[in-house]
């Protein structure tokens, strides 16, 4: 494998190692929708899942390899036979499977996690790899911990699992302890020290705990890193993974001084932050680079000036560049169906025509109360209408009484499997109240983990965006919904939560296991 080869691949472990991020849990459905955008964006590897955690994993791995066919799929197994048969039978029917096994190589993990000894380790790894290479050519090797590992052991354990076929062999940062130049120096010193390091595709993984994911994953590639690990908006355990339009955009914005380019088509960089955000109710924040609200937004006099000017003052890449359009205001109550679809177009969604029959209903509806329908309100509209789950549990009728003389009181009724229910609840306020009466009617007490109000777009019209997350079995769930009234918005977004939850136990019951 020629390692000079002017070009970067993306990993993405979105759906793999972003999924582990506390309130990332999606349904197949989602995990599909997700895989599918990641194709569109041009991702070379997708880490589906990890096979052996859960029937649920080992389904959506398996059915992302059956319908995504462009990037190549992996699977995550840890080095036994086990979880790597298991790997292999989820992804056996892609166009272009491949193993990713792990094994960690640190003595903290080996004294005190493993209670294994470097040979042993060395041997399990040599034996996970030969055992992956029996099914696909397409395997890949991490050495979990590898920047807190002893340097030669980490160097032997490189060079033994590439001369038993590993064709990737990943460099994890798992606890994201390292520091730039550091690990540019290990990097060198694996392409000093392993004989055969150049048959195989040197990757890196990074974890953001010291806020350095990105800027290490690009010091290894200045260094000889040819693969970068990475996911949407950064998300993954505790504090997150290298963010995928962090490393791809400086990487095009300084071609100069990297020379590389990835096959990602960066103009879709935005929306696919933005379906990540609204299936797993995980906000950007505002300052975040690339896909912040304000990553584009100048407010100094002194830089608007220069930007009047020219773009290039103040301005190293285009909103453009990264899918964000800059126009904003789109319609009102007078467009037709054809104005909408035509800009749902511009939006970059493929919609049939039946979905956009129901996006327009919606957007008629929102129009007759509210003068101005911008972007943001009508992919509020398409994630309600055209992405929504099946649903055991809907909202028919809410009100609600409240100020600061009566008991706040929501009176409620809704539909659960088919049948219609009604009750009330009373709480601190009038949200406390709707939570109140939605888990009376439909019998649930799980834990409300997260409640957040934000606005769509500016006005005291806009639609106000609910997101709940609610505890369940150790993992948390994430609901969201959009309306003018954000006490509306509140009840759809616990529900949506609730269908999401239910949506995920089907999931793990429907499995039939290969
Ligand atoms: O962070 C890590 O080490 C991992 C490995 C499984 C690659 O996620
Ligand atoms: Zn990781």
């Amino acid at each position: 494998m020629d390692t000079k080869k002017k070009r970067i691949l993306i990993f993405d472990t979105t759906l793999r190692d972003g999924e582990q991020s506390p309130g990332a849990s999606m349904n197949l459905d989602e995990k599909l929708r997700i895989a599918r955008q990641l194709e569109k964006l041009g991702v070379d590897i997708i880490e589906a899942g990890f096979p052996i955690a859960s029937d649920g994993d080992f389904l959506a791995v398996q059915q992302i390899a059956r319908e995504v066919r462009e990037p190549q799929i992996a699977a995550l197994a840890r080095a036994n036979l086990t979880d790597i048969d298991r790997a292999w039978q989820a992804i056996k029917e892609a166009a272009r499977p491949r193993i990713h096994t792990f094994i960690s190589s640190s003595d903290i993990h080996l004294k005190y996690q493993l209670k294994k000894t470097r040979a042993q380790v060395l041997k399990e790894a040599r034996a996970a790899v030969a055992h992956a290479c029996a099914y696909t050519p397409n395997v890949e090797f991490s050495p979990m911990d590898a920047t807190r590992t002893d340097w030669d052991y980490l160097c032997d354990m490189v060079e033994a699992v590439i001369a038993t076929g590993a064709t990737t062999v990943n460099i994890p940062d798992t606890v994201g302890y390292i520091i730039p130049d550091e690990f540019g120096s290990l990097i060198d010193y694996l392409f000093k020290k392993v004989k055969n390091i150049r048959k195989a595709v040197i990757s890196v993984h990074c974890h953001n705990d010291l806020g350095l994911a990105v800027a290490n994953s690009l010091a290894a590639v200045k260094h000889g890193a040819r693969q970068v690990e990475c996911t949407i908006n950064g998300i993954g355990e505790r504090a997150g993974n290298a963010a995928m339009e962090e490393v791809v955009m400086a990487l095009e914005t300084r071609k100069d001084f990297f020379g590389f380019r990835t096959g990602i088509k960066t103009e879709h960089i935005y929306q696919s932050s933005r379906l990540l955000t609204h299936i797993t109710g995980i906000p950007v924040q505002p300052n975040k680079a690339i896909v912040g609200a304000n990553a584009f937004a100048h407010e100094s006099g002194i830089h608007q000036d220069g930007l009047i000017k020219e773009k290039s003052t103040y301005e190293i890449m285009t909103p453009k560049s990264v899918g964000i359009s800059g126009t904003h205001l789109v319609l009102g109550k007078h467009s037709g169906r054809h104005a909408v679809s035509e800009h749902l177009k511009k939006m970059g969604y493929k919609l049939t025509a039946g979905d956009v029959k129901k996006v327009f209903l919606r957007f008629k509806e929102l129009a007759d109360i509210k003068k101005e329908i911008f972007d943001e309100d009508l992919e509020a509209i398409v994630y309600e209408e055209v992405y929504k789950i099946a649903e055991r549990y809907k909202l028919i009728y809410l009100n609600v009484v409240s100020g600061n003389v009566a008991i706040p009181t929501a009176t409620m009724q809704m539909e659960v499997d088919g049948k219609t229910v009604q009750d009330a609840g009373f709480g601190v306020g009038p949200v406390d109240a709707t939570f109140a009466a939605i888990r009376k009617i439909t019998k649930t007490n799980y834990h409300l983990l997260k409640y957040v109000v934000s606005a769509v777009t500016g006005g005291t019209d806009a639609l106000g965006e609910v997101m709940v997350q609610l505890k369940y079995n150790g993992r948390s769930v994430a609901g969201r919904g959009a309306e003018p009234d954000v006490i509306v918005a509140s009840a759809k977004a616990y529900i949506n939560a609730l269908n999401r939850l239910e949506f995920l136990k089907g999931d793990v019951k429907k499995v039939k296991v290969v």
